[in-house]
């Protein structure tokens, strides 16, 4: 992988590169734009696109995403497209959960996906409600520790910090602990629905941010299982309290591909282009978009040094407190 990801850094190809495999969901979360069953458009593309796109780009690091990736029935055939034999690239599947189950999770382990990330926006059924799909919570606290309980250490929970969820941060952390799983935060983005709604713009909720954050800092140095780095947590104060971040790497270290086969530097935007090159010339000049902070984008902001430093340490990508999203 450092190889690979060294190679990337080299040759300016991604280092992560995000499958959106459907753009279909069997939720309809609140803050997203990918809600609700959708029929798949013309010209979808199929396993061996994905293995093609895979030799093409070389990326150390896949993420299978969507919509709901649990939603395509080739989803195997898609996962054996994408690995090559040397086990890379590392592959992370970001799930709702309403799909999976332990046999699944089994199967697709076995085919070479590296860790599985499951979002949780909130600690009980306020889940449900959020994510409009009744009973997924009840699903998610039965599926978490039975996988977990495997004992592979490759589960991990993803949460998205919205002014809803700010106040269950904590308990959201003590419910991936409770599970035997490890978290993942990254911030809400008003650019996919282009609604402040669940934005963090108040100065009180902003204070509380600042000393939850905090206290998260200090459970990850107590205990671990936080898989986001010191910056990338003080970076999510940052980005709500200026409404941006700089120094995104779209395009240059992540991109990602539509379910038709439109190459993105980021999932935001809807233009696609014909090449990473010609996102190269054409967008990545011009790019002086500070307005996410998801994991893909924050985790990857970082200086060469520090990327390989923390993967040294198994601290993004594999080893035991990885946890990932898009
Ligand atoms: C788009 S979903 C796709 C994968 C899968 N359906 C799921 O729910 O995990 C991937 C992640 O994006 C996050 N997400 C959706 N809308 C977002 C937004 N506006 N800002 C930040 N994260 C968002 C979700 O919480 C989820 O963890």
């Amino acid at each position: 992988m450092i190889s690979r990801g060294t190679w990337s850094f080299l040759t300016s190809r991604p280092l992560v590169v995000s499958f959106e495999l459907t753009h279909s969901c069997t939720a309809d979360c609140q803050h997203c734009d990918k809600g609700g069953i959708k029929p798949e458009p013309k010209g979808l593309l199929h396993a061996a696109d994905y293995g093609r796109l895979r030799s093409m780009l070389k990326p150390m690091a896949v993420q299978l995403s969507g919509g709901e990736p649990l939603l395509r029935p080739d989803l195997e055939d898609i996962i054996r497209a994408v690995k090559e034999p040397s086990g890379l690239p590392y592959t992370i599947l970001v799930s709702n959960g309403r799909l999976f189950t332990e046999e699944k999770y089994l199967k697709l382990r076995a085919l070479g996906v590296n860790q599985f990330s499951f979002s949780l926006d909130f600690p009980d059924e306020r889940h449900d409600t959020f994510r409009r799909s009744r009973g997924l919570y009840e699903h998610l606290s039965h599926l978490v520790p039975t996988l977990a309980a495997h004992g592979f250490d490759d589960v991990a929970l993803n949460t998205a910090i919205t002014r809803d969820n700010l106040g269950s941060l904590v308990d959201i952390y003590k419910r991936a602990t409770q599970w035997g799983v490890s978290i993942s935060y990254s911030a809400y983005t008003p650019l996919r629905t282009h609604s402040m709604d669940h934005y963090i713009s108040s100065a009180d909720d902003l204070a509380l941010l600042h000393r939850t954050l905090d206290e998260l800092l200090a459970l990850k140095a107590k205990n671990g299982r936080i898989a986001n780095s010191p910056w990338t947590l003080s970076g999510i104060h940052d980005f709500f309290l200026h409404g941006s971040i700089p120094g995104c790497k779209a395009g240059q270290r992540f991109m990602v591909v539509t379910p038709t086969g439109g190459l993105r530097p980021c999932s935001m935007f809807e233009d696609t282009y014909p090449s990473q090159k010609e996102i190269l010339k054409e967008w990545v000049p011009k790019n002086d978009c500070g307005g996410c902070y998801v994991s893909i984008r924050s985790y990857l902001d970082a200086s060469f040094w520090t990327l390989l430093k923390d993967n040294l340490s198994n601290r993004v990508f594999g080893g035991s407190k990885a946890a990932k999203n898009c």
